[in-house]
This record gives C-alpha cells, sequence and structure tokens, in this order.
C-alpha cells in the first residue's frame, strides 16, 4: 500500500512545553527523509506521533486519505506493523540468536492470540523462514543467522534490526538517531542499507539524524526542526549557512562519516529526488 503521509497542524504538549508545535508536511511515498535539529527540538516526538506511540495534543495524520489519528485497535496495529521503527539502541533480544530476533518482525501479522502464540514458540513458517534469510544475506548477515545478537558488532546489530522491521513489509520506517552509537564505519553501513530499503523497495524512510553532513549525503529531502516548529524543509542544496544557522542557533555538529573507499562512477551517481 502506498500514500503520501500527511501532517496537519500536528502539536505536542507537555505541560508548559510544545515538544511539537503546529507542524504540516506532505511526504510522498518512496521520499528518503532526513530529520535535523538540536537535541529537544521535537525530532523524536514527530517518530512517535507517527507511529501512534504518542498521541497528539491537536492537528491530523492522514495516510493515503485515511486519517490515521483516528485509528483504533486492530486497523491501529496494521497502522503500527506499517510503521517500523528504528532506534539508536537496536532494541535486539541479545540472547537471541539472529535469525530469531529477525523473526521476531512477524509477529505483529499475525491475527489473533493464537497465531502469534505460534510464532512465539518458533513455529514460524517456510516462507517466513525464507524471508528472513533473504533480508539477511541482502544485508550481508546470512554467516551470523545462528549467533547470538550480542556476538554482533553495533553496525551489524542495527542492520539486524533493520531485518527485523522489513519482516513487518513497512509502508515507512521511522528511523530515531539509527547512527548515533556506531563508529563512522558501521554508521555507514547502517545508512547504506537504508538508503538501499529506501530506493530498491520503495519504502518511506523518515530518519531523525544528529550529524548533518549524513543528512545532507543520504537524503534528498532534509526537514529541520527548532523548538517543536519545521524551520527548514527542502533539498541538501538549499540548505545554506544562514538556514543551518536558523536550525542550530549556533554551530551545527557536523563530524563528517569517513569517505567512501572508492568514488562512485558518474553513471550510478544517486538520483536525488525530492518532491
Ligand atoms: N514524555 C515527555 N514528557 C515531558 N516532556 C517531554 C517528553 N518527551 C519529550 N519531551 C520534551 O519535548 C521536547 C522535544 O523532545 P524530543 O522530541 O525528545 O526532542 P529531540 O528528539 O529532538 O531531542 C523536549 O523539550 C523534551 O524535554
Ligand atoms: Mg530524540
Amino acid at each position: 500500500m502506498s500514500g503520501t503521509l500527511e501532517l496537519h497542524g500536528l502539536s505536542r504538549r507537555f505541560g508548559a512545553v510544545a515538544a511539537l508545535d503546529d507542524v504540516s508536511l506532505a511526504i510522498p511515498q518512496g521520499q528518503m527523509v532526513g530529520i535535523i535539529g538540536r537535541s529537544g527540538a521535537g525530532k523524536s516526538t514527530l517518530l512517535r506521533l507517527l507511529n501512534r506511540m504518542a498521541e497528539p495534543s491537536a492537528g491530523a495524520i492522514r495516510f493515503g486519505g485515511q486519517e490515521v489519528t483516528a485509528l483504533r485497535g486492530q486497523a491501529l496495529r496494521d497502522w503500527r506493523t506499517g510503521c517500523a521503527m528504528i532506534f539508536q539502541q537496536f532494541n535486539l533480544v541479545q540472547r537471541l540468536d539472529v535469525l530469531s530476533n529477525v523473526l521476531v518482525g512477524r509477529l505483529n501479522h499475525r491475527r489473533g492470540v493464537l497465531a502469534r502464540m505460534d510464532a512465539l514458540l518458533g513455529r514460524f513458517t517456510a516462507e517466513e523462514r525464507a524471508m528472513a534469510l533473504e533480508a539477511l544475506e541482502r544485508f550481508d548477515l546470512l554467516p551470523t543467522a545462528l549467533q547470538r545478537a550480542e556476538t554482533l558488532s553495533g553496525g551489524q546489530q542495527q542492520r539486524v534490526a533493520i531485518c527485523r522491521a522489513l519482516m513487518q513489509q513497512p509502508r515507512l520506517i521511522l528511523a530515531d538517531e539509527p547512527i548515533a552509537s556506531l563508529d563512522p564505519q558501521n554508521a555507514r553501513t547502517v545508512m547504506d542499507a537504508l538508503r538501499a530499503v529506501n530506493r530498491q523497495d520503495g519504502i518511506t524512510v523518515l530518519v531523525n539524524l544528529h550529524h548533518l553532513d549524513t543528512a545532507r549525503e543520504y537524503c534528498g529531502r532534509i526537514i529541520g526542526m527548532s523548538a517543536g516548529r519545521v524551520v527548514f524543509d527542502g533539498p541538501p542544496e538549499a540548505l545554506t549557512e544562514a538556514r543551518i544557522a536558523q536550525v542550530y542557533g549556533a554551530a551545527a555538529p557536523r563530524a563528517p562519516l569517513e569517505p567512501e573507499p572508492a568514488a562512485v562512477p558518474a553513471g550510478l551517481a544517486p538520483n536525488w529526488s525530492v518532491a
């Protein structure tokens, strides 16, 4: 299922604090959107509202014409399944093997208590196992399938989390600082995986990023937030020094990822497209 994600006057207050303040956006299916801003700008709140982990104080979310903010019961569970979250800390079951961690992503697809119980007992179908192995293979993780998650590097663990997200067959991936605890090399493998999922599967990716340069490199559209408001929305090339100052106030955190070992051949250069 595809569609445009629309936010209409979305706000979320915590007492006197406006964590999100009257945000309106339209995000067509298939964009890779980097959300930047200082700590406390409202980036995490935005993602939490989108997958209905938190409720707005005002405003609405629509997707493909559907009123997401009105969904209840099974329809709400289906929406959450379609919005896979990726967290800074990976959220894997450390003592469980990699393949099982990925299969956990299928749990939400099961309807009814008995079907879920089956999955909890490790009774997945051959198709589900094949799907999980395929995802692992895609991100060079197949050799780790039977290892405990805790034996993997941070970059590998985050890619396992991406595989688990793919098992939900999501229409959106919401990644909240997915590379914040990784070294530059691991960070790159994770950003490359998110880019692959976006480009090859057409999944919309919204990614909160601490470093401006990562957002510039990977995201065709950048949304800059400050004090709960959107203060920039455009392609990286429109993000001038003056606009950066609006987003961050003072100096922006810019530590770059390590350069790639080889330049991308001209014919394979990424096709940045922004609506
Ligand atoms: N559960 C909460 N209770 C109270 N205040 C919160 C809560 N979640 C976020 N906030 C506040 O909302 C603002 C935005 O927070 P957050 O969305 O986490 O920002 P960011 O992810 O950009 O760092 C901050 O001022 C934060 O303290
Ligand atoms: Mg945050």
